[in-house]
């Protein structure tokens, strides 16, 4: 459903591109992983996918093909069209991407308003199902409270409630649990796989965190300066890493051992 082929992303203020030819897909109903320590180009990935780069601050080449359509190849116009509606975006810190100063539900109803007519009864019933479908209680409570109201956990299912709210067939998960404490984070682990199994929303899940990926992912690659140095099951990443690098991942995992899907 998701192609990326040779995707490179090239900061003007950087001297080498922060993504480097790089490929993977996801497939249709399933859930890859993309793992690797810090600026090795994984937001830059998923920030590229999403169509959220500022071509003033950085260029973007190769295919990213959504269903057969290259993304890179439509107008600004049509683009942001496409992966509004069909492409969700869940981001590490919650707190940082919402508005303090806006209500729960305005921020899980934004993209109701920009992508299609609804009005405002049918966007709060939307806005309370998807709450509800994030597995937050009291949805109505909820709705109204202001972020500083909730808990990191309660304001990261808020994020994916707007993320699937308009039902896209993609959802970029940008180190969803990394900002959150361990048992919340198995929390948000556990919901993502309901969502994926209930729903059949494709997932790209990004971590640094090997043990993250191995939970939900069948299949993952392993990101480092910018290129893919390893790709495959993840369960053989783990178990026998070719790359230097992916062992040293797996050496740095407590116990080492794949513990997922
Ligand atoms: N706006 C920007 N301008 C210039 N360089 C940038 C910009 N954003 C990221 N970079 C550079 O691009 C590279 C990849 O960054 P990216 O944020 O994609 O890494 P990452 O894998 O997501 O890291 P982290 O795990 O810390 O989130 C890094 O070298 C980073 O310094
Ligand atoms: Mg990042």
């Amino acid at each position: 459903m998701l192609e990326v082929q040779e995707l490179t992303v090239r900061f003007h203020s950087a001297e080498t591109p922060a993504v480097n030819g790089v490929s993977f897909s996801v497939p249709t109903g399933g859930i890859f992983g993309l793992v690797g320590e810090s600026g090795s180009g994984k937001t830059a990935t998923a920030l590229s996918i999403a169509g959220l780069l500022d071509c003033a601050a950085a260029s973007v080449s190769g295919r990213i093909l959504l269903d057969g359509v290259d993304l890179l190849s439509l107008s600004s116009k049509e683009r942001r069209r496409l992966a509004g509606k069909e492409i969700g975006v869940v981001f590490q810190e919650p707190a940082a991407a919402m508005d303090p100063l806006m209500r729960i539900g305005r921020q899980v109803e934004e993209t109701l308003l920009l992508h299609g007519r609804f009005s405002a009864a049918e966007r709060k019933k939307k806005a309370l199902a998807a709450l509800a479908e994030a597995e937050l209680p009291d949805p109505e409570r909820v709705y109204r409270s202001y972020p500083h109201e909730l808990s990191g956990g309660m304001l990261q299912r808020s994020m994916i409630a707007a993320a699937l709210i308009l039902r896209p067939k993609l959802l970029l998960l940008d180190e969803p649990t990394t900002a959150l404490d361990v048992t919340v984070q198995a929390q948000i682990l556990s919901l993502l796989g309901r969502l994926n199994a209930e729903q059949g929303v494709s997932m790209l899940l990004i971590s640094h965190d090997l043990r993250v990926v191995g939970r939900l992912c069948p299949t993952a690659a392993v990101m480092k300066d910018g290129r893919l140095v390893e790709t495959g099951e993840t369960e053989a990443l783990f178990r026998a890493p070719r790359h230097p690098y992916t062992k040293k991942l797996v050496a740095s995992v407590p116990g080492g051992e794949y513990n997922g899907a």
